[in-house]
């Protein structure tokens, strides 16, 4: 028997929702490029120093996530969209795998690592190019060094992503947390937004993070297997 699916749903997802596309977490095994982590790459710092090295890592990065596909999770995540009346996706991904996948209404609070943006001019272009011509690669309009659009350590999120999302995990009635470690701020702050608002809160992660004791129902597993089984039982 189906059980109904409390609506508005929010979605909050992190690297593990791609870990079964190939792509590795930041977190754990498999994530490491040249014994740096990514807390050293990922800075305005980092790259002020050494713009080329930031970028040979999301060149890597890119090459990496251009050879994977979205996933059962992904799948099922857009499927969901589709079926419910108001869903929010709410994403740490930098991958674009969700829109990949199906997914219209993204919000990316990290950026995409699809796109980049001029240090000089402030131009946002798409670059789907793999592997990049030229690195560091520059401006076709100014010739300023142009840096990968996504949100580095020390950095504000978009605030307009930002506030939709607050919004969105204040009214929610379900909020699901699939494959994010929950200790980045302040993605990680969203569920218990929600939970202060009276949500349900399912977690879907193989392993025990810091909202887990909080979740309401808990689907311990690889997102990609777990999520579409719990999603069958469910759709209207
Ligand atoms: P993490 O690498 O911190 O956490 C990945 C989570 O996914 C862990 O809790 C794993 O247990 C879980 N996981 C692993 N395999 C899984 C699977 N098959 N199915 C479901 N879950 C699985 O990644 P995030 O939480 O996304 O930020 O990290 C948050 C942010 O930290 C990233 O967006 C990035 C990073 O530094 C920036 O770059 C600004």
């Amino acid at each position: 028997m189906s059980e109904p699916i409390p609506g508005p749903v929010a979605v909050l997802t992190g690297a593990g929702i791609s870990a079964e596309s190939g792509v590795p977490t930041f977190r754990g095994e498999g994530g490491l490029w040249r014994n740096f982590r990514p807390e050293q790459l990922a800075t305005p710092e980092a790259f002020r120093r050494d713009p080329a090295l930031v970028w040979e890592w999301y060149d890597w990065r890119r090459g990496l996530i251009d050879s994977c596909a979205p996933n059962a999770a992904h799948e099922t995540l857009a499927e969901m969209e589709a079926a419910l009346p108001d869903l929010t996706l709410i994403t740490q991904n930098v991958d674009g795998l969700h829109q990949a996948a199906g997914s219209h209404n993204v919000l990316e609070l990290h950026g995409n690592i699809w796109r980049t943006r001029c240090t000089g001019c402030g131009r946002v272009s798409e670059d789907r190019q793999v592997l990049l011509p030229e690195i560091p690669p520059r401006c076709p309009e100014c010739g300023a060094l142009l840096r990968p659009d996504v949100v580095w350590f020390g950095e504000s999120l978009p605030l307009e992503v930002l506030d939709a999302a607050w919004a969105a995990a204040a009214c929610c009635r379900l909020m699901l947390v699939v494959g994010t470690s929950a200790v980045v701020q302040p993605a990680a702050s969203l569920p218990l937004v929600a939970l202060r608002n009276g949500a349900r809160l399912v977690e879907v992660n193989p392993a025990e993070t810091p909202l887990s004791a909080q979740a309401h129902e808990i689907l311990r597993g690889p997102a990609a297997e777990v999520l579409p089984e719990w999603w069958r039982k469910r759709e209207p």
